[in-house]
């Protein structure tokens, strides 16, 4: 199975997704570590009820921004992982990550981009006045939420919703997405070729 390390800053239930679907062993992968940069959330609890190794990463904790940036690489590293899932993750990672898990880290955002970029696209996308919006899953490359799409999916906006009930509709859309390509992704291989990601054995 493809290896997966997840890494977390709260509840943690995209993260929950993937532990379900890697009990299945037709799914294709397992999670084999789980790091955030924050202690005493529930997305290490569910981690740790599972029997996966956890570790925590502050910024606080680290010399510089740069330095953590350096741990959380290598501490990653360390686990060798296929594929970087950052599920919930509310934290940039910087060059040093890029460098060393560039091109197999997927973030799960809560917009369909490029609308909506940030720590904030539920709200976002409801001050604006759309009637859709959605989530998707895309190859983080160095900016905020830019990367090469992976999978999007669209989420009706209701007339009376707020911020959490338009999140809480659109994380149900999220989980799916997330377990179904990531899945993919683990199964059949993937390749970034400029804007695009390929999905399959990598072409010669
Ligand atoms: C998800 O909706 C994810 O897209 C969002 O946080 C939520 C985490 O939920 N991430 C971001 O906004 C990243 N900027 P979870 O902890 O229950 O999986």
């Amino acid at each position: 199975p493809a290896r997966l390390v997840v890494l977390v800053s709260g509840s943690g239930s995209n993260l929950q997704a993937l532990l379900d679907a890697c009990a299945d062993p037709g799914y294709g992968a397992e999670v084999v570590a789980v790091g955030a940069d924050r202690g005493d959330i529930e997305g290490l609890a569910r981690a740790e009820r599972s029997g996966v190794p956890t570790f925590v990463l502050r910024v606080a904790d680290a010399a510089s921004r740069e330095q953590w940036d350096d741990d959380l690489a290598r501490t990653v590293g360390d686990h060798h992982p296929d594929l970087v899932v950052l599920a919930g993750f509310m934290k940039l990672v910087g060059p040093a990550f890029l460098a060393a898990h560039g091109g197999r880290t997927v973030n799960t955002h809560p917009a369909l981009s490029p609308s909506f970029p940030g720590m904030q696209g539920p709200a976002d996308a409801l001050d604006y006045g759309v009637k859709v919006t959605g989530c998707t899953l895309f190859v983080v490359d160095a900016g905020v939420d830019t990367g090469p799409i992976v999978a999007q999916a669209a989420v009706p906006v209701e007339p009376d919703d707020d911020v959490a009930s338009l999140h809480e509709r659109i994380k149900v859309a999220e989980r799916a997405m997330l377990v179904e390509a990531v899945g993919r992704m683990a199964r059949e291989g993937f390749a970034v070729e400029g804007r695009k990601v390929r999905l399959g054995p990598p072409s010669r």
